[in-house]
């Protein structure tokens, strides 16, 4: 297992009220490190791994490359990307044929996951719950969608996550006027 080495990490990135704080690290990369979900569930790693599993098959070439590094320790596991160069996507961003289509290919994928038991991705991210507004899908300056976080949301209770999972599904869908 990779360990993060605590002098490469830069400026911090992300806004005070997410779930992870995300700082640079390096020249090329973003260090995530997260508040809530470890102190939720034992074997935090796993459930890491699982997502990035799940990310990856469903998602291919849309989910950022993500790996898991820990302290030098073996503790408190972190993930580490590549620096994506671009900005959340928005709703008018949808107007380009391209980007629509894009969209609804990943929410596509989204709904195949859930089709197959998974629990659901987090694509609206906290805040973007809120809002209506996917936050964790991100817009390329190459003008590619990517998914930046794949957190699923397994870790909420079953009546609750049946309902945060309904009310995603109708607001992704809301996004792009399906
Ligand atoms: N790979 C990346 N490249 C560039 N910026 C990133 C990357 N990952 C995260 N960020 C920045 O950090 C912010 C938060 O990232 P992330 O979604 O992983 O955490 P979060 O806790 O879910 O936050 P939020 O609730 O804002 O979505 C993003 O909105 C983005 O500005
Ligand atoms: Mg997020």
């Amino acid at each position: 297992m990779e360990h993060y080495d605590p002098s490469r990490i830069g400026q911090c990135i992300s806004l005070l009220f997410g779930e992870h704080t995300v700082y640079r690290y390096g020249e090329s990369e973003v260090i995530k490190f997260s508040h809530v979900t470890h102190l939720l569930r034992d074997n935090e790693i796993n459930y890491l791994r699982r997502d990035i599993e799940i990310g990856e098959k469903y998602f291919g070439e849309y989910m950022v490359p993500t790996r898991i590094a820990t302290r030098a320790d073996g503790k408190r596991p972190v993930l580490i990307q590549p620096f994506v160069h671009g900005r959340i996507l928005e709703k008018s961003d949808l107007k380009n044929p391209a980007l629509a289509q894009q969209y609804r290919d990943i929410i596509n994928r989204h709904r195949r996951l859930l089709e197959d038991g998974h629990p659901a991705i987090d694509l609206m991210s906290g805040i973007g719950f809120l809002l209506g507004k996917p936050r964790n899908i991100y817009l390329t300056d190459e003008g590619m969608l990517r998914l930046i976080d794949v957190t699923s949301v397994e870790m909420f209770s079953a009546p609750f996550r049946a309902w945060v999972e309904r009310r995603q599904s109708a607001m992704l869908e809301r996004y792009v006027g399906m």
